[in-house]
């Protein structure tokens, strides 16, 4: 299947979805949205009011920081790809519980291995726990790790920063980051795809174990 049809799949299966009692208050499933081709994922937390009624990732406040903070560098939704942890709003915009969080990390492994993007950034502490451990983003923020051959770089949400004007300028600070990030990604691809097949693993006969 195309990364494409894996997309369309992942959406049309949590617009019916019932695996957890999210499911009970959604107008619309967010399944997210963007370039199915993107080296960048984004991943935030799960819809808000205006992302359940829209069906559509970050077209709040929060997604217009997100908006601006993209254009800082250049990008455009349409080059990246959005997604939540849930894909259903959490009721009167509640954190997601873990239970919530497991029972849809299903259609989040699928998304991120159709885009098979070479950079997470994670927005909030919920997706930043799924690749960076029980770790403060206040105390990783910014900073990028390699997990599973990609770079994951852990920010703060948005959303903070609408709340706490001093954290904006640290997230501005934080995305101007990326644009060297996504082409350290591209090198490490390009070189993991120029190395040579590694020579095949001689089989040696088995050691005799000596017992004296
Ligand atoms: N906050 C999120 O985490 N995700 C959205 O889609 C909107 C607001
Ligand atoms: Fe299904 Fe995810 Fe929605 Fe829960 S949040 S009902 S697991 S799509």
């Amino acid at each position: 299947m195309s990364s494409v049809d894996i997309l369309k799949e992942v959406a049309a299966e949590a617009a019916v979805c019932t695996k957890c009692d999210l499911c009970k208050g959604r107008t619309k499933a967010v399944p997210g949205e963007g370039n199915p081709q993107a080296s960048i994922l984004f991943i935030g937390e799960g819809p808000g009011f205006n992302e359940d009624r829209q069906g559509r990732p970050f077209v709040g406040p929060a997604g217009q920081f997100l908006d601006e903070l993209l254009a800082s560098i250049n990008l455009k939704r349409s080059d990246v790809f959005i997604t939540n942890v849930v894909k259903c709003r959490p009721p009167n915009n509640r954190d997601p519980e873990p239970g919530e969080i497991a029972a849809c990390n299903d259609y989040l492994d699928r998304q991120i291995a159709a885009i098979n993007p070479g950079v997470i950034v994670t927005l909030g502490r919920h997706s930043m726990a799924k690749f960076f451990g029980s770790e403060k983003v206040s105390m990783i923020h910014g900073r990028a790790r390699r997990v599973d051959g990609r770079i994951c770089i852990a920010m703060y949400h948005p959303a903070a920063g609408l709340h706490q004007t001093s954290l904006k300028d640290t997230i501005r600070v934080d995305f101007k980051k990326i644009p060297m990030i996504i082409e350290q990604a591209a090198r490490m691809d390009a070189e993991s795809k120029a190395k040579p097949e590694p020579p095949p693993v001689k089989e040696e006969p088995p050691q005799q174990m000596s017992l004296f």
